[in-house]
């Protein structure tokens, strides 16, 4: 069978990364399934608690992300959505996986080793800076074991397929190394699972002109306000090239997003006109503006009317945690035989 499975975390508003590198993906691949699939769509709420302490900011950003996957059509009735921690078994299989995981394997794991990166240079280059601090501080574990719970979201539901921005690559790598340890050691029992990475979107640059990402503080968060995004795409960073200059499209972040929200002989003609000395980058952001308009106005009204419904978010939630679970602890009961508890 296949099984589509992503999550996102609850760290901050959804964004046109976000969006165009995952929430679009998925809900495609939701629609395009045949009788023999099925989707999981999930908010990675446990995720986030490396990072964000504030229990407010992560309920608000859990509504935020849940009535953003809505507000583009994730239909419940099909999808199996549902918070991580209304899904127990996710953090019994992340115990049993750890048993597994060499430590060695969670030291080279990006996350991890930026943070001790950017440990070292305040420690100018050695183990113990002179105040004392280590390449390690502020680093914890749930930062550190990230991976080993990823790999527990995705194993426990027999994944095939995870759509993900091209930043995550390693985590499916270590996802799939975990199954292989897992099936080596007690037989057969976890799928391997691919990643659904879509190669023109697989990272959204941001207003900086570099990849999209909340921690660079360079985003475009979907649902704005209409004004608000407006003026941050009137900021994407550009080359000092002018109108009459002939332009690769292919180097302009507005042409990256303009394939996403325009019709195609839309985007035909953006790409001719760069190609040809016909397009400044103002204009271009000006067509990006409307497309997107275009596109988000139906889900905008969506989303205004579900951020403001908490009652009618929780009911899908839960309805779909409930069946998360039934499919988990089918995992959950071969599992356990197999490890002998
Ligand atoms: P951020 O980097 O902003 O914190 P998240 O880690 O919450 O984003 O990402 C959630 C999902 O969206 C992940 O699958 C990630 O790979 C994807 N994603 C994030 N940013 C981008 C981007 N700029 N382009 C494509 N996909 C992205
Ligand atoms: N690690 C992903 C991110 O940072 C979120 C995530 C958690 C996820 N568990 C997952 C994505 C399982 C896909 C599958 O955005």
């Amino acid at each position: 069978m296949k099984t589509v499975l992503t999550g996102i975390k609850p760290t901050g508003k959804p964004h046109f990364g976000n969006y165009v590198g995952v929430i679009k993906p998925t809900l495609k691949l939701a629609s395009d399934s045949s009788d023999n699939a099925r989707t999981l769509v999930f908010i990675a709420n446990y995720h986030a608690l490396n990072q964000e302490r504030d229990p407010m900011k992560i309920r608000d950003n859990t509504y935020g992300i849940a009535a953003t996957f809505l507000a583009f059509g994730l239909n419940p009735d099909e999808v199996i959505f549902y918070r991580q921690s209304e899904v127990p078994e996710i953090f019994e299989l992340a115990t049993i996986l750890s048993n597994l995981v060499p430590k060695g394997l969670m030291n080279r794991s990006h996350a991890y080793k930026s943070a001790v990166d950017r440990n070292r240079q305040l420690c100018e280059g050695k183990d113990v800076a002179e105040n004392g601090m280590d390449l390690d501080a502020g680093i914890n574990m749930g930062l550190y074991n990230y991976p080993v719970l990823m790999a527990a979201d995705i194993l426990l539901f027999q994944s095939t397929t995870v759509p993900v921005g091209k930043d995550q690559t390693q985590h499916i790598e270590v996802a799939r190394d975990i199954a292989g340890m897992f099936n080596h050691v007690y037989g057969e029992t976890l799928t391997i699972p691919e990643s659904f990475i879509v190669e023109d979107t697989a990272e959204v640059l941001g207003l900086d002109g570099r990849k999209m990402s909340k921690s660079y503080g360079n985003t475009i968060p979907v649902f704005e306000d209409r004004e608000v995004v407006e003026k941050l795409i009137m900021k994407i960073k550009t080359d000092s090239r002018r109108p009459e200059e002939c332009k690769d499209p292919e180097e302009s972040t507005v042409f990256q997003l303009y394939k996403e929200f325009a019709e195609p002989n839309k985007i035909d003609e953006m790409r001719h006109a760069f190609q040809n000395g016909e397009m400044g980058h103002g204009d271009s952001k000006k067509l990006l503006i409307e497309a997107v308009n275009d596109v988000l106005e139906e889900p905008r009204h969506n989303y205004q009317e579900l951020i403001s419904n908490r009652k009618l978010i929780d009911g899908f939630l839960l309805s779909g945690a409930e069946n998360a679970r039934s499919i988990a602890c089918q995992t959950m009961l071969n599992v356990r035989e197999y490890i002998g508890v």
